[in-house]
């Protein structure tokens, strides 16, 4: 039985309901559809790493972690990054471990970012900075990325800035747009933030797939960012770990030091068994480094899988996503599309308006790819018998 409360309350995000992805999710269990909509993959993880936390289990490892972080895994995250992106980050200081990338962008956001102030952020975006800024009582600003191929407007961005801008969101390989940011875009974005207090939260959890030889331009690669941003990344998306809930946070001390006081209140510390088995499978730079190689075959497999469909694949540079249009066929808005390929044709997708809070709709539906193959063959199959009407 179901409780009644008669407690009177006013949300504080009365606009917010349950994410697209779990409403997604549902309908899609509900007519057994083959799922390509969420970001998890559907396949295991290498079982090595299975084995090192039931060994870290099995050794004791199971109170609470050091409150930022297992020393082991900040010093292997200091090499990485040092060797990856020539950046030195204190590994007492300057790196925390997160329970999840969605604790680290929090914990940033409710650090550094106070009442009154103004976050831009860049959308089509991933649904937790719009809310996480509102109840900071802040205001989200959103600028839309152009496309074709969902650049961002650099005039757009520094008319948006005003007195009040105290953060800006980045998000690099780029979900759900599939797009990176390159060498050039970090030069602009240096170049709007110079003598500003400006922070920048950069979201790089698909820091580890970027497809046809392209080099990951995050934060850390510049000196001059690295110095007002923080970083944050996810160990679920980089070993297919998505329910762990491990991520991680870079950033000078200035700045993490109020990121750690709002992560010592929402987790304490993230988990313990999963950092002491993580810290010793990043010793092996290919359980990484292999990651690109591995998502574009399955990007490169579903393209070609969907060459006979009526859709039109566009590119994809990053992530684990792909977008497809039916603007050639159909101005069926992209929420009926999505339920009618789950309810009539068996496959789940994103509609693309769900990440725009004006529910923009430029006919585009988000696939993943994080599938085996075979559910992304059954699932392109089922994109294909789809008849344009
Ligand atoms: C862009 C982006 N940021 C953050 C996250 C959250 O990552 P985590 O699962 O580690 O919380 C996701 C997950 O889908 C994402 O796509």
């Amino acid at each position: 039985m179901a409780l009644t409360s008669s407690v009177l309350h006013r949300s504080k995000l009365p606009d917010v309901g349950t994410t697209i992805f779990s409403v997604i999710g549902q309908l899609s269990a509900q007519h057994n559809a083959i799922n390509l909509s969420q970001g998890a993959p559907n396949f295991p993880c290498d079982a090595t790493l299975i084995d090192g936390v039931t060994r870290a289990m099995q050794q004791g490892h199971n109170q609470y972690a050091p409150m930022t972080g297992h020393q082991a895994l900040k010093e292997v995250l200091a090499e990485k990054v040092a060797t990856l992106y020539g950046q030195s980050y204190d590994v007492a200081s300057e790196i925390l471990i997160t329970g999840s990338a969605s604790e680290g962008i929090y914990a940033a956001i409710a650090g550094l970012v106070h009442p009154g102030d103004e976050v831009i952020f860049f959308e089509p975006a991933f649904d937790s900075y719009a809310p996480i800024i509102r109840l900071q009582g802040a205001t989200p600003i959103a600028l839309k990325l152009q496309l074709p191929n969902f650049t961002i407007n650099w005039d757009a961005l520094r008319a948006a800035i005003t007195g009040r801008t105290r953060m800006i969101i980045i998000n690099t390989p780029h979900n759900p747009s599939a797009q990176v940011l390159s060498h050039g875009d970090l030069v602009q974005l240096a170049a709007i933030t110079r003598h500003t207090d400006i922070v920048v939260l950069s979201d790089e959890v698909y820091e580890h797939i970027l497809f046809d030889g392209r080099q990951h331009h995050g934060m850390a690669t510049s000196p001059e960012l690295a110095q007002r941003s923080v970083i944050i990344s996810s160990f679920g998306k980089t070993f297919h770990v998505t329910g762990w809930r491990v991520g991680y946070c870079l950033a000078p001390a200035a700045l993490m030091e109020e990121v750690v006081k709002v992560h010592q209140f929402m987790m304490f510390a993230a988990d313990t068994p999963m950092q002491v088995a993580l810290a010793d499978y990043l010793h092996i730079a290919e359980h990484y480094l292999s990651l690109s190689r591995f998502y574009q075959q399955k990007r490169d497999l579903l393209k070609q899988w969907l060459q006979d469909s009526p859709f039109r694949a566009l590119p994809s540079a990053g992530s684990f996503f792909m977008l497809i249009s039916y603007a050639d066929f159909s101005d069926e808005p992209d929420n009926d599309m999505v339920r009618r390929l789950i309810v009539d044709h068996g496959v789940a997708t994103i509609p693309l308006s769900a990440f725009y809070t004006d529910g923009t709709d430029n006919k585009l539906l988000r696939l993943s790819f994080a599938k085996d193959e075979s559910t992304l063959q059954a699932g392109a199959q089922a994109l294909c018998r789809v008849r344009p009407r």
